[in-house]
């Protein structure tokens, strides 16, 4: 099948109590080792490419990487998808080149804006075939160019939503309930310690999240900022040169809680980077004296592949849903 919307894929995630990976592409290996995971295991897909991921890698050459595994995968639908769009002018390069699914980001600026904002890229977006998702609340971390500290973010006012959906028209809504982006998602202030002195995350608000539900029902909503940093990538990061001190995410069993409700796209990229780079870096370490490529990006890929596959039956769900 073509490239697909994501209005189906949520439809019936939000039905059969699943969500859909949102995972980031940024090269050749990603695109391949994501979708062979979801292909054998007969799972819809996002493939979502920022702003940085186009600055680095291309638009045409994303498209092109992501037209390719469509042809290799025809049994599964998949969506291509622009992550955090910051401007009109980008989320229409994007729709006029391609996408499926664009998502505006105006969260960080005042309501009355945001809804302004988000309202033309959903018209343009309509009159094209192409779905919107937007945002309201922040989420700690670091996205593009936008970095927000730890003290600074803001959960989701659910008395927001239903009035910001209405008006805007959007097709999904991304909240703030404790996610954040990267690879250190708390201070270690802001949690405890287990016994191996590893960092307990605070829960996310399932309460803001259920508020959300009731003011929106049967409508998908977005999580992002949702890797869980496995701390034995983060071992071997470590253990073969690298500094990752402290390193934490969500733990899955919150997130697969957040997919059996009204949380239907779960976005994911620190895990992937976390994964890709502990396997090069093992490698390396391994095999001194290699020096093509292939031999280093191939187990890499499959690190790509596995924590895909891991993902897709283990938080999201969404494995034989195709
Ligand atoms: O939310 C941010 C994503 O992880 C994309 O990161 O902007 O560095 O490509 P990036
Ligand atoms: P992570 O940094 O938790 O992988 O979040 C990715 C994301 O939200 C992309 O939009
Ligand atoms: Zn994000």
């Amino acid at each position: 099948m073509p490239l697909v919307t994501t209005k189906e894929m949520f439809a019936k995630a939000y039905n059969g109590g699943y969500a859909v990976g949102a995972f980031n592409v940024n090269n050749m290996e990603i695109v391949q080792g994501i979708t062979e995971a979801a292909g054998e295991l007969n799972s819809p897909v996002i493939l979502q490419v920022s702003k940085g991921a186009r600055a680095y890698a291309n638009h045409t050459y994303l498209v092109k990487l992501v037209e390719a595994a469509v042809i290799e995968n025809p049994q599964i639908p998949i969506a291509l998808h622009l992550d955090h769009g910051d401007t009109f002018e980008l989320c229409k390069s994007c729709i006029d080149g391609g996408f499926t699914s664009v998502m505006i980001d105006a969260s960080s600026k005042p309501f009355e804006e945001n809804i302004a904002l988000t309202r033309k890229v959903v018209e343009y977006a309509h009159d094209h075939g192409v779905v919107v998702e937007a945002e309201l609340g922040t989420l700690a971390g670091v996205e593009d160019e936008v970095a927000v500290e730890h003290g600074h973010e803001s959960y989701t006012r659910p008395e927001e939503v239903e009035e910001f959906v209405t008006r805007t028209g959007c097709d999904s809504l991304a909240i703030a309930i404790g996610t954040s982006h990267g690879a250190y998602k708390f201070k270690a202030s802001q949690c405890t310690r287990n016994a191996d002195g590893i960092l307990v995350p605070p829960p996310l608000r399932f309460d803001v999240l259920h508020e959300c539900i009731k003011r929106l029902p049967g409508f998908p909503i977005v999580l992002h900022g949702s890797s869980s940093v496995p701390q034995e990538f983060v071992k071997i990061v470590n253990q073969y040169g690298g500094n990752m001190p402290d390193a934490i995410g969500i733990p899955e069993e919150q997130l697969r809680e957040a997919a059996k409700l009204a949380v239907c796209k779960i976005n994911i990229d620190s895990d992937i980077r976390l994964a890709m780079t502990a396997t090069i870096r093992k490698y390396f370490a391994e095999h001194p004296d290699h020096f093509d490529p292939r031999q280093y990006l191939k187990p890499a890929r499959q690190a790509v592949k596995d924590i895909v596959a891991h993902k897709i039956v283990y938080v999201l769900g969404s494995d034989g849903k195709a």
